[in-house]
């Protein structure tokens, strides 16, 4: 923004500080003037000799001026000197802000010396630009992750082609069927992206939903995939409701119970499925056996493209997620202003504990109604 020139913060600092000793030393002054001078008589005869008061009153005269100029010297350069040291703090600041307003997200003020007010704008600032640099960090990971997520069906498909195109002998319907799968692949993926960005906006209706009929409805809808790998499914609880989007929580509350189903045991396998209310808040738990998993790698599962076998193999192409499931779960109940926990289980398999609000926050009432979703 291009703003008009004006004094400086420092000099105007410094010329208030010269003002009020100027101020003072009239005042104080004033005060001797009046008390002092209007108690004496014209003439008076003290043991040093005689005093005339008209005489007095010009040697002070002319000592008040010389103090009052001296005064407002010293007021200018103390203040100045004062204002400068008391503003080299915001120097660094602005200096800062201004490499990060450049793009270097990296510069740290680090202000040091006891707790003040411009300590704790400088705190305040290191943690936003902290916050700011590892969130452009995710962003470009994800659009790396999500580049080469999307190029791999591509070039599969282009392998594909090129084999038949040098075989003319190649059997066609199981070309068309790979290409098929990979290109369902492809869809999938581009689909979970959309979802994925959708999910991260705040911009859905809230109605009141009952995440226990959620629940039941899932439950309902994975019964087969369940059964076709021997899992038993269970669904306990109360009805218990949160305000929000149901086709956002029913894809909430699918990714859950589909990964707790797909990333679970061989077989034999159990899935449970728990709502409940919680003062406020809402909880919904999901729980299934499987193989152990590394407590470390737990955290990191909600990262988009984060998935506990790194490598998928061609045989797994069809069945293994696109590692976006969990991501698009986390978005989602943020937007709802909910907490996700993962709690890997001693047996191997993990928990999920969801907590929602059960009426939406005061800032989501305070904004503007929603538009509806396209
Ligand atoms: N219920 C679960 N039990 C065990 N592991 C899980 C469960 N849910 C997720 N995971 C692990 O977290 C990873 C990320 O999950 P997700 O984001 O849904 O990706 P995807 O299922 O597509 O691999 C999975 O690859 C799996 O290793
Ligand atoms: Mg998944």
């Amino acid at each position: 923004m291009d703003r008009r020139p004006g004094p400086s913060a420092r000099l105007r600092l410094a010329v208030s500080y010269a003002g009020f000793a100027l101020f003072a030393g009239v005042l104080l002054l004033g005060t001797v003037w009046v008390i002092l001078l209007q108690a004496l008589p014209e003439v008076a005869v003290m043991p040093g000799g005689m005093l005339v008061r008209s005489a007095l009153e010009r040697t002070l005269g002319t000592a008040a001026v010389a103090v009052l100029v001296l005064m407002t010297v010293f007021g200018l350069v103390g203040g100045w000197v004062l204002a400068g040291r008391m503003l080299a703090p915001l120097t660094r600041i602005t200096d800062a802000a201004r490499l990060a307003a450049h793009g270097s997200l990296s510069h740290r003020i680090r202000l040091d010396g006891g707790d003040d007010e411009f300590r704790r704008l400088a705190d305040v600032f290191d943690s936003m630009l902290a916050q700011i640099e590892s969130h452009v960090a995710a962003q470009q990971r994800f659009a790396a992750n999500a580049s080469h997520e999307l190029r791999t069906p591509l070039a599969i498909s282009r392998t594909l082609l090129d084999v038949a195109h040098s075989n003319p002998a190649h059997d066609r319907a199981d070309l068309l069927d790979r290409l098929r799968t990979v290109n369902t692949r492809a869809i999938d993926l581009t689909e979970a992206l959309l979802l994925l960005s959708r999910a991260g906006h705040r911009t859905f209706p809230r109605e009141t939903v009952d995440l226990s009929l959620i629940a039941e409805e899932v439950a309902e809808t994975l019964l087969p995939l369940a059964e076709q790998r021997r899992i038993t499914l269970d669904v306990t609880g109360d009805p218990t409701r949160t305000a929000g989007s149901t086709a956002l929580l029913l894809r909430m509350v699918t990714n859950l119970v589909q990964n707790a189903i797909v990333h679970n045991l061989p077989a034999d396998g159990t899935v449970t499925i728990h709502t409940e209310p919680r003062g406020a808040l809402t909880l919904l738990h999901v729980e299934n056996t499987g193989p152990p998993l590394a407590p470390d790698l737990v955290p990191t599962l909600t990262e988009p493209f984060q998935r506990g076998t790194q490598r998928i193999r061609t045989a797994e192409y069809q069945v293994a997620g696109v590692g976006l499931g969990l991501a698009i779960v986390h978005s989602i109940i943020r937007a709802h202003d909910g907490t996700l926990t993962l709690t890997p289980q001693p047996t191997g398999g993990l928990g999920v504990t969801v907590l929602l609000p059960t009426t939406p926050h005061r800032h989501d009432l305070s904004r503007p109604p929603p538009r509806p979703q396209a």
